[in-house]
């Protein structure tokens, strides 16, 4: 599945490194996922990872020549090759990065092709570090994983947990390609916009809410609607690779969950279960997205004990249902001073109409913006599509969101939150 659209990624110059970690035979897949997505790929492979993943087989799929040591001083080169990469490259994806990588690369040592093209990039670089849990939490190596922490153009992604292929089960997997996929889009977004990565959520805490929310009627049938999650999952991702803190509440999501990796996610059927979580968590968090499209009705009373048949059921539902509380209003009369809260209200109708309905809505809900968002025209709206609308904020100001990614998206309503945090910025 993929996650983002493929113009973002289109004729970008994406250098692909693989150290040797095992998790290198996982490297073709995302050049794979890379080449489909329009963008030209470039490969350099330390000795260890040659012996891991063929290097034929990355040049192979990156239509292009696979780059190793021996080749550094190549006298065809035009420039000295670590040279010509480090600027040829707009981004430079290190995937895996092993232990022995990253100490050289902290250190400041240039010995081989990768460590120097490494020391003379200054593009942003996204490093997804996977070895054994040992190696990993081994405080030389935890001290190295600080210093790129601290580097502002670098993206490191903390490895993930679960079986490694030493047997151990701990930290140590590489995270999946499609969230590298995403790191790199991320980071191509706000290279086009910065120049750099900017990481201006650190020190922040976004609370995003996401996917439907289930209404149960009876043991077998449940009242919902037909949200994935994405735009939600994809705000909370944004946040963190710009240094946030996040947590993700959600409900039964149609996504793959490699697109929940990382975050701390509470998952949850109902409105009740979402309304719980949110009044736990709301006084910690500096901003709120309502992305989540809560179910509108239950049952009163809630869940019949016993399925009943079609015809008996159709019968019951007569006057029985209840409109679902609305979580995004409560919030609004709880919010501590400061905290900036965005709701998202689907609609559909031309752009007059939408901003009629939109502007109603805010009113209604009384959050500091929402994202007017169509979901009637072709192309646009539920699933992966791009998506587009208006973003109004406080005073009637009414900015038009042209129809894009849902992560460059993301990102805009990150930046309209960060302005309005008036202490945040200067
Ligand atoms: N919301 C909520 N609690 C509800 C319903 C919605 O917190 N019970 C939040 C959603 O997360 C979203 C916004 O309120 O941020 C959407 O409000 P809603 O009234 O559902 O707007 P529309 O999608 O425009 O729905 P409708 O047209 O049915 O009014």
């Amino acid at each position: 599945m993929k996650i983002e659209e493929t113009y973002l990624l289109k004729g970008r110059r994406i250098l692909v490194a693989a150290c040797g970690s095992i998790a290198a035979v996982k490297t073709p897949l995302l050049i794979s996922s890379l080449i489909k997505s329009g963008a030209e790929v470039r490969c350099v492979v330390t000795p260890s990872a040659a012996q891991l993943v063929s290097p034929l087989a990355l040049a192979t799929l990156s239509r292009n020549r696979c780059y190793q040591d021996k080749d550094q001083w190549d006298p065809n080169e035009p420039k000295p090759l670590h040279i010509e990469l480090a600027e040829w490259a707009e981004i430079v994806v290190i995937a895996p990065l092993s232990a022995s990588t990253l100490s050289r690369w902290t250190k400041g040592l240039a010995e081989g092709l990768l460590a120097s093209v490494l020391l003379a990039a200054e593009v942003p670089v996204i490093a997804a570090a996977a070895m054994n849990t040992g190696m990993w939490r081994n405080s030389f190596i935890q001290n190295n994983w600080k210093l790129l922490q601290r580097n502002p153009n670098i993206l490191p992604l903390v490895p993930s947990a679960g079986l490694l292929a030493c047997d151990r089960i701990g930290e140590g997997r590489m995270v999946e390609i499609d969230l590298i996929q995403l790191a790199i889009t991320s980071g191509i977004i706000q290279k086009e916009k910065h120049g750099k990565l900017i990481k201006d959520w650190d020190g922040l805490t976004l609370i995003a809410t996401a996917g439907p929310t289930e209404e149960a009627l009876d043991p077998a049938r449940v009242f919902t609607n037909r949200s994935s999650g994405m735009m939600g999952v994809v705000l909370a991702q944004a946040a963190k690779l710009r240094g946030a803190k996040v947590e993700l509440v959600h409900g039964p999501l149609n996504l793959p969950s490699a697109l929940l990796e990382g975050l701390s996610s509470h998952a949850v059927t109902n409105a009740e279960q979402m309304r719980k979580i949110l009044e736990r968590l709301q006084s910690s968090a500096n901003a709120i997205a309502m992305a989540a499209a809560v179910a509108d009705i239950r049952k009163v009373g809630g869940s019949a004990e016993k399925k009943l048949s079609k015809v008996n059921f159709l019968q019951s539902l007569g006057n029985t249902f209840e409109p679902v509380p609305d979580l995004l209003a409560e919030l609004v009369q709880k919010k501590p001073i400061g905290q900036v809260l965005l709701g998202f209200s689907a609609l559909t109708g031309n752009d007059n109409e939408l901003l009629l309905q939109g502007k109603a809505k805010k009113v209604t809900k009384g959050c500091d913006l929402l994202m007017a968002n169509p979901i009637d025209r072709p192309g646009q709206g539920f699933g992966e599509q791009p998506n587009g609308g208006f973003l109004l904020g406080p005073d009637e100001t009414v900015r038009p969101l042209r129809t894009t990614s849902k992560l460059d998206l993301a990102h805009q309503l990150l930046d309209a939150m960060l302005l309005e945090m008036p202490s945040i910025i200067p």
